[in-house]
């Protein structure tokens, strides 16, 4: 996947971009793709609308680092050019919708660290060493937490390197993962390492150009936040664990 030609919706914080092409800016509030097989989402009448303001500034999170271990963790790796570590976008409202189904005391939220989530990253398929974080993230919750229901989960580039992740890791560490989300997955249709496709929710919206494996960023693919209940709900139903 090449980002050659970046078109950028003109909600993103444009400043925040370092681009090695030239950013064109472009609206495209209609979707102009077609419906792959498998793809979930809001029908194209809803667009466009971004979740983009939803935490304006990026959130961190280390629970699992600093934290004592709780009944669900999830390891969260947020889109490009997002701050933080659990970034604004989709991280946020995601742990929200899980919080208000399980309570906070259940839930243990860790964001993927030594990751710029920059375009070049992107361009390479998910940040190599951010990619390597998440692994060890993940051998860490097995490690420490032998107890919790592991969540693996990521936005845009997040969920490349969360596949990157998954394709790193024992098959042990495989199995203890619980339940996987990928939302706006640049690498939708592939496997996630070993992980059984029925432990994996991927949400792809009508019309999202990333999710097609192009490059082009356009409202579809700002505003995962609408399905954030329903995906914590697959979390939850996968973890067995009770709701509050
Ligand atoms: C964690 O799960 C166990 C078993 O379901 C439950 O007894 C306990 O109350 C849960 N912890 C919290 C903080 O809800």
């Amino acid at each position: 996947m090449k980002l050659h030609n970046l078109f950028l919706f003109s909600s993103l914080a444009l400043g925040t971009l370092a681009s090695p092409a030239p950013a064109r800016i472009q609206i495209r509030a209609t979707p102009t793709y077609t419906l792959t097989s498998g793809f979930t989402g809001v029908p194209p009448t809803d667009y466009p609308i971004s979740c983009a303001n939803v935490a304006p500034l990026g959130a961190t999170r280390n629970d699992l680092l600093t934290l004592p271990c709780k009944n669900l963790t999830l390891i969260f790796a947020r889109g490009t050019t997002e701050s933080g570590n659990i970034g604004n976008i989709v991280g946020p409202p995601f742990v929200a919708a899980l919080n208000s189904m399980l309570g906070s005391a259940q839930v243990a939220v860790q964001g993927v660290n030594n990751y710029a989530a920059d375009i070049a990253g992107f361009e390479e398929g998910g940040s190599p060493t951010g990619s390597q974080n998440m692994a060890q993230l993940i051998a860490l919750a097995q490690e420490k937490c032998p107890h919790t229901k592991l969540c693996v989960s990521g936005y845009s580039q997040g969920a490349q390197v969360a596949h990157n992740a998954a394709d790193m890791i024992t098959a042990g560490q495989t199995v203890f993962i619980n339940s996987v989300v990928l939302f706006g997955d640049p690498d939708d249709g592939e496997a996630f390492g070993k992980v059984s496709a029925s432990r994996v929710s991927t949400d792809c919206h009508f019309g999202d150009d990333i999710c097609l494996h192009g490059d082009l960023i356009l409202p579809p693919h700002l505003d995962y936040c609408l399905d954030v209940n329903k995906e914590a709900a697959f979390v939850v139903r996968m973890s067995g664990l009770k709701t509050v």
